[in-house]
């Protein structure tokens, strides 16, 4: 009877230490796994960050604007702007049904201080009877355009992800 209960007693904890030790190596697992996934896409995600722009889903050299060099892009931009600005904005920008996007009363910086935010705004609402159709590359180049224009930015590196949060749009 001793003997037994003593057994019984010797299983119940050998099964709870058992089970604890499997605990804490559940949970060491755990610890290990999260400290490892976690800085894993963190470390990736700049380079992911860096390399999407240059070498995005649209290739590599069309993500800045669909060209090698600046004015590649801003012959581009101005032939888009033609096509589906002007009758708003006017030919040379100056302003017709649409704000004026070129000279002293340009409201580029309406919508933030950088060519980056000018972008997601142009990208988002323009052209205003066609929104959200540009893309990224001709949005880049009709931007690129529209800066150039306006003395803000004139290469010569294109204008894209990697740059433009570093060009003003304030006057
Ligand atoms: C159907 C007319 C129309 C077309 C086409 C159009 N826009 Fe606009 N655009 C507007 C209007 C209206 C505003 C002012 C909107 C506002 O301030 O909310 C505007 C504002 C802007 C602004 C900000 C300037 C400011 O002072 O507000 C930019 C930059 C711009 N458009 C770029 C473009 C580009 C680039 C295209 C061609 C891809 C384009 N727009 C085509 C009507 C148009």
């Amino acid at each position: 009877m001793k003997a037994q209960g003593y057994g019984k007693g010797t299983f119940l904890w050998a099964t709870l230490v058992a089970l604890v030790i499997g605990l804490i190596m559940l949970s060491a697992c755990q610890n290990q796994t999260t400290p490892t996934t976690t800085p894993a896409p963190g470390a990736s995600q700049p380079t992911a960050g860096i390399q999407s722009p240059t070498a995005g889903p649209s290739g590599t050299p069309s993500a800045q604007g669909g060209g090698a060099s600046f004015s590649d892009q801003n012959s581009k931009g101005q032939g888009i702007f033609a096509q589906r600005c002007a009758k708003c904005h006017g030919q040379k920008g100056e302003g017709v049904t649409a704000p004026a996007v070129t000279g002293p009363n340009a409201g580029l910086a309406v919508y933030g201080d950088n060519a980056g935010q000018l972008f997601s705004f142009i990208k988002t609402y323009m052209p205003q009877d066609n929104p959200g159709t540009l893309a990224d590359d001709d949005a880049w180049a009709v931007l690129a355009y529209i800066l150039n224009q306006n003395g803000l930015y004139q290469g010569p590196k294109p204008l894209g992800t990697d740059n433009a949060a570093s060009v003003s749009v304030k006057r």
